[in-house]
């Protein structure tokens, strides 16, 4: 048996700080063997330095999990793929950019393998480059860097619900675990599906409480009432939340029991 913590996308210095407060608890407590974080928003929300991923990289996380933010901090952003192997960005993002979309250690006498993935469902607006089909890349993966006896979990970061729910039936019994990540908002279908893939379509986001998606809810309600230019600025005050799953997998490699978990500070 193996337990895999994951924590969903941890937004800026708010997420950070209730991230080193919790996260150590919940170590304590559940006593993972894998702990898989998402970081595409950890540097004031978009993107990661290698400064933000230094304040938590001591809280001892198996791989970090992105999205499409995360090259946003430019050159800091390729130094931290330079100085981190277990950063991994969504794979079907292309070459040309930094990094790789999965990522492979051992934990507890287990090997895993990591995949990151990106929607194209929504995606237009929201980064720069091409997205391929995250289908397709996923299988190559699997064919290609898949060995026997791994558990095998992905981030799969997506807007839309129905490309993660198609996602998690595609995906059902050929990995361990997917979770979604990327909206911010988590969802109450934390499940395992008929072949023995835990899945939740997704996790949530640790950071600011009382914002929009960590945003100011202020800045968000103008741009919805007036029609304005959306001004993004972190809401850094005020109650924190942390979304994460905790995911039972068995000796051969399925999961057996998948458990929300949410704390506030
Ligand atoms: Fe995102």
């Amino acid at each position: 048996m193996a337990k895999i913590l994951f924590i969903g996308d941890v937004v800026g210095k708010p997420g950070r700080k209730i991230l080193r407060e919790v996260l150590p608890q919940w170590k304590e407590k559940y006593q993972p063997d894998a702990v898989i974080v998402n970081v595409e928003n950890l540097a004031h929300g978009k993107g990661v330095t290698p400064s933000t991923l230094a304040d938590i990289d001591s809280l001892g996380i198996d791989c970090f999990t992105s999205g499409n933010h995360i090259f946003n901090k430019h050159q800091l952003s390729t130094e931290c793929f330079e100085k981190y192997t277990k950063l991994i960005r969504p794979d079907n993002f292309g070459t040309q950019y930094p990094g790789f979309g999965y990522y492979r250690f051992s934990a507890a006498g287990r090997q895993f393998l990591a995949i990151n993935l990106n929607g194209q469902v929504f995606m237009d607006h929201q980064f720069e480059g091409s997205i391929s089909n995250p289908f397709f890349a996923v299988d190559k993966i699997l064919e290609q860097q898949a060995q026997k006896g791994d558990i095998i979990l992905v981030d799969f970061h997506a807007e839309a619900t129905s490309e993660k729910v198609a996602m998690g039936y595609y995906l059902d019994g050929r990995v361990s675990f997917l979770t979604g990540t990327h909206t911010h908002v988590p969802t109450a279908d934390a499940r395992i599906l008929a072949k023995g893939t835990g899945y939740i379509t997704d996790t949530g986001m640790t950071g600011a409480l009382n914002a929009v998606l960590g945003t100011k809810k202020e800045n968000a309600l103008k741009k919805f009432l007036e029609q304005g230019k959306f001004v993004n600025e972190l809401e850094e005050e005020g109650q924190l939340q942390i979304n994460g799953v905790l995911v039972e997998i068995d000796d051969n490699q399925k999961a057996i029991k998948i458990e929300k978990l949410y704390q506030e500070i």
